[in-house]
């Protein structure tokens, strides 16, 4: 078993370790007053690669659960809109990522209401010297293994201040699912998983064009993303209805590189009728040039279940599709190097 697979099959602990990491500092050890921190007219999430997963799927989850917009920012400059007004979460993994720690300044200068999500480094220090709250996450692991960390006590915050409730049996149907998936997913040869199977096959020499409805966006780019990282494949993400109204004109021409190309699509039971019937138009008419279609669905009730199955679902891929290239998940070495000639921040 490689380390990276250790990590993932210690997803549902870690999501339950993660909330009681929040729960305690927030009860213990979050010195300052935020009672500031309530009633804010929007959220954003600042940070990059593994460390924006957890603001994507927060945007996705929170659509229809909030009132106020939320947005995420993976850029060095905060928008417009970011000000004394917007509850700001700053996630760095490793605390150093210089596009993070540009936003967190900006945030600090804007007078946003700060909560930091980080193992350590500059963002740590920065936090303790500026009195922000710091939720400090557990060290030694990459980035994109600790998702779990990094989104869960951002829903742990926004209970305690009163903008989410969170239903108990949300939280127990989605670790049970993720335990149930995990024996499912991490051995899918001994599990006869054929659709995995089928799709590990696919991915060997083709480029995945992974197609979800909006709520699963987050889903769809941290596919993508795990993808690009873990196996070291390109991939490429869209959205329905949007596709229909763009890319549906370049995917039904007999272009010779789309034979390249298969469609991944992310589906969901709870998909409305009209979405549905676009889906099948649309694998109707690109069915003939893309080299294929396959579905992954959500499983559970709740939303959260369902988001985190299809995330816990397309990681395992992920590692799996590496395995068979015979590579190591864990490395990152190009984005090391950019880092690296960037030099310190
Ligand atoms: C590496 C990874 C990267 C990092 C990104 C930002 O596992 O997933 O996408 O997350 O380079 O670094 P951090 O997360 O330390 O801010």
């Amino acid at each position: 078993m490689t380390k990276m697979e250790e990590f993932l099959g210690k997803f549902p602990n870690q999501c339950e370790e993660a909330i009681r990491i929040a729960n305690d500092i927030f009860e213990q050890r979050i010195s300052r007053d935020i009672s500031g921190y309530r009633d804010r007219r929007g959220i954003l999430v600042c940070g990059v690669g593994g460390s924006a997963a957890g603001g994507d799927i927060l945007k996705d989850y929170l659509y229809k659960k909030i009132d106020i917009p939320v947005g995420v920012n993976k850029d060095y400059e905060l928008p417009g809109y970011a000000d004394s007004r917007t509850l700001v979460f700053v996630n760095s993994y490793s605390g150093n990522t210089e596009e993070t720690l540009s936003s967190f300044m900006q945030a600090l200068d804007r007078k946003c209401s700060v909560v930091t999500i980080t193992s350590g480094g500059k963002l740590y220090q920065l936090s303790k010297e500026n009195n922000i709250p710091c939720i400090r996450i557990p060290q030694g692991m990459p980035p994109r293994a600790t998702f779990a960390y990094l989104f869960f006590p951002m829903l742990i915050v926004l209970e305690k201040l009163g903008y989410i409730r969170i239903q108990k049996e949300e939280i127990q149907e989605t670790i049970r699912m993720l335990e149930d998936l995990k024996a499912k997913c991490k051995d899918p040869e001994k599990n006869g998983d054929n659709s995995i199977i089928g799709l590990l096959d696919k991915l060997q020499d083709r480029i995945p064009l992974i197609l979800t409805s909006e709520i699963f966006k987050g889903c769809a780019w941290r596919l993508k993303s795990q993808f690009n990282e873990n196996s070291k494949i390109l991939a490429f993400c869209s959205t329905i209805p949007e596709l229909n109204h763009n890319e549906i004109e370049a995917l039904s021409q007999n272009l010779p590189y789309s034979k390249n190309v298969f469609l991944l699509l992310l589906r969901d039971r709870f998909e409305s009728s009209r979405l549905k019937k676009r889906i099948e138009i649309t694998i109707k008419i690109v069915r003939d040039r893309v080299d294929g279609v396959f579905e992954l669905y959500s499983e559970g009730e709740h939303i959260l279940t369902r988001i985190l199955s299809l995330l816990h679902k397309g990681d395992w891929v992920s590692i799996h599709l590496a395995k068979r290239k015979k590579i190591d998940p864990i490395p990152t070495p190009k984005i090391d190097l950019i880092k690296k000639e960037l030099g310190q921040y």
